[in-house]
């Protein structure tokens, strides 16, 4: 039986992302994309944070998690 504490911990999801913030809010305005796809991370373990670098296909495999990113497209007009 593992104290309450120690089970929250075990259940993190930000492992290392600003861990000196007390919480961690990125912003983005839509009007300053410049690509016409961008990924957000959404598993916290991108190396390039908020920016998906992918690490979510590892993450799943390790894990059985099913995360993905957040697509933000760009319309063209
Ligand atoms: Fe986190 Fe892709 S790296 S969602």
């Amino acid at each position: 039986f593992l104290p309450k504490k120690q089970k929250q911990r075990d259940s993190l999801i930000n492992l290392k992302i600003q861990k000196e913030n007390p919480k961690v809010v990125n912003e983005i305005d839509i009007e300053d994309l410049r690509t016409p796809n961008v990924c957000y991370c959404r598993c916290w373990r991108s190396k390039t944070f908020p920016v998906c670098d992918k690490s979510h296909i590892k993450h799943n495999e390790l894990t059985g998690d099913n995360v993905g990113p957040l697509i933000l497209k760009k319309k063209t007009l």
